[in-house]
């Protein structure tokens, strides 16, 4: 819980820290706690009138300190306005429609206004909060909030098979290529190129060119045949993820003549040689010798492709050396590339805010436990998308794989969820 939200009267305890109370025994004494507390101690909210919070604490947090005659009220309200969607009980059995029960009452409630002023994407709830008062608002969602949570889905009958790590299986695979390109893609190989400092787009689109044959070599043909589509991704990414170094050779041009000379080369390769398309291989540190006989395979053809061509045409061979030992002499950089986390990773990056497996204690975010799956989908591709805007979830899903958002969807669906009481206490 953060402290910084004026909630110094109010305490949260979520049920299993208070176990072995039941859910509704225990919401059942909170409600009289309420009830009892509130009136016996609380001169401003009393069961005639509206719920109004503490002193200091902030609008939104208005639905915990609502009385048991006005969560009775919230029912009311449910039964005309919400019920025929989200069941009075707040469990929804329609695609597209999320569970409500036992979420955070204050979320609720400031959701609903989100709505009502338009700042979520248009859907029925801009219709069904449209005629409801800020008062009805604050009842129901303690209504809703006070019911008890969904139950987990299932987990799946055979358990998922573990996903080996990319980066080791990428590893692994890479031992095949040391002989030529070294341990960690940095070659001591004249001839054969650097493998580090690629965007694993460009790897993969040269492997499968060798693997097609339309770009020619006898050694590299036989090695990228002998390599599967899942494994060049790891590949790739294994590469991606190595420390730049430049190539362990030597080279015989002049650096400084080619740095003159590389002035038309830089708007796709760079100014130092790091591009930044990542189809477009950057050069900075490649081996001189494999850049100067690539340059030349574009020239002569033998290396087919229309853009190099074009850029190389004018080239004398003094010059291709030049330019080779300029970029050679270049600090390569690594791509802009992230290592992917693994369902555990991501989840315990998302409890910090939501709260162990999901079960939120900070009244202002949701919990995800037990939710429905085609919702949490539902809603991360909303923030990825930039449809509902969040400043805390737009930039963390932006980065996000489909699989990673389907894994995680399933994996907050299947945690027990467990209900929040909130209890008033005296004001000292
Ligand atoms: C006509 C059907 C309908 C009615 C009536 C309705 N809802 Fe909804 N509710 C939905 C749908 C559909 C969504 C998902 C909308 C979206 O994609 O943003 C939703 C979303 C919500 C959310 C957002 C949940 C979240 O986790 O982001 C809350 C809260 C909510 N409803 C509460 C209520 C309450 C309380 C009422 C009654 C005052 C109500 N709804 C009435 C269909 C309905
Ligand atoms: C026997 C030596 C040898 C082995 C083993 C080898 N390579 Fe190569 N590789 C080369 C040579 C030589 C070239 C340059 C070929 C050319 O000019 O197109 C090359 C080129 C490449 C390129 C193109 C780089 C660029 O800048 O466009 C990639 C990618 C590559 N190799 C990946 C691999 C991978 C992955 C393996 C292991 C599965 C591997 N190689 C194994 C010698 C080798
Ligand atoms: C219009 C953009 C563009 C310009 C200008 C350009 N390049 Fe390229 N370059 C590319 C692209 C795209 C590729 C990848 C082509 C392929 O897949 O074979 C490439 C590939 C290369 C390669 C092969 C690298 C490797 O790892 O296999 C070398 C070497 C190279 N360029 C050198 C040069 C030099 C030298 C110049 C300037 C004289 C130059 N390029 C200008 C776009 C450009
Ligand atoms: C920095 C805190 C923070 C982190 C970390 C975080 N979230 Fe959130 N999340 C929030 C807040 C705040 C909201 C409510 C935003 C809003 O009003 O739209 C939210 C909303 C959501 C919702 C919408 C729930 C609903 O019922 O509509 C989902 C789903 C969600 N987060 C999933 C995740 C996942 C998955 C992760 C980890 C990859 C994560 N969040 C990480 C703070 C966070």
């Amino acid at each position: 819980m953060r402290e910084d939200k004026g909630l110094s009267s109010v305490s949260l305890a979520t049920t299993h820290e208070l176990m072995p109370m039941t859910a509704s025994t225990l919401r059942r004494i909170a409600t009289t706690l309420l009830a009892g507390l509130a009136l016996a101690l609380h001169p401003l909210v009393s069961t005639a009138q509206p719920a109004k919070p503490a002193a200091g604490a902030r609008a939104e947090l208005r639905p915990i300190f609502v009385t048991a005659p006005e969560i009775a009220e919230g029912r009311r309200l449910a039964e005309v306005s919400c019920a025929r969607c989200h069941g009075i009980h707040g469990i929804s059995s329609a695609i597209g429609i999320p569970h409500i029960a036992a979420q955070r009452a204050p979320y609720i409630y400031i959701q609903m206004r989100e709505y009502l002023q338009g700042k979520r994407p248009q859907s029925p709830m801009t219709g069904a909060v449209r005629f409801l008062s800020d008062d009805a608002l604050v009842k129901v969602s303690a209504y809703y909030a006070s019911q008890d949570p969904p139950r987990s889905a299932a987990a799946p009958a055979k358990a998922p098979a573990q996903k080996p790590d990319p980066v080791q299986a990428g590893r692994a695979a890479a031992g095949a290529c040391a002989g030529c390109h070294g341990d960690a893609g940095v070659t001591e190989t004249p001839g054969s190129p650097n493998l580090i400092g690629f965007d694993p787009k460009y790897f993969v689109a040269a492997m499968n060119a060798y693997k097609s044959g339309q770009r020619k070599n006898e050694v590299m043909k036989p090695m990228a045949a002998g390599v599967s589509e899942a494994e060049l991704n790891n590949l790739g990414l294994f590469y991606a993820l190595q420390k730049p170094a430049r190539a362990a050779t030597k080279g015989t041009g002049d650096a400084a003549a080619g740095k003159t000379a590389a002035g038309g080369c830089s708007g796709c390769h760079g100014d130092k040689g790091v591009a930044s398309d990542p189809a477009t291989p950057s050069l900075a540190g490649q081996d001189a010798q494999y850049l100067a006989t690539a340059t030349q395979a574009y020239k002569d053809g033998t290396r087919k492709d229309e853009t190099m061509k074009g850029a190389v045409a004018e080239l004398n061979e003094k010059t291709i050396r030049d330019i080779a030992a300029f970029y050679a002499s270049q600090q390569p950089q690594a791509p802009k590339v992230r290592k992917p986390l693994s369902l555990a990773e991501w989840a315990e990056r998302c409890d910090r805010c939501h709260g162990i497996n999901g079960n939120s204690t900070d009244p202002l975010v949701p919990a995800l436990a037990a939710q429905r799956t085609d919702w949490l989908e539902h809603v991360m591709n909303a923030y990825r998308t930039g449809a509902r805007k969040s400043g805390a979830m737009g930039a963390m899903m932006s980065v996000m794989s489909d699989a990673e958002i389907k894994d995680l969807a399933a994996h907050y669906s299947r945690q027990t969820a467990r209900a929040v009481s909130f209890i008033v206490l005296p004001p000292n």
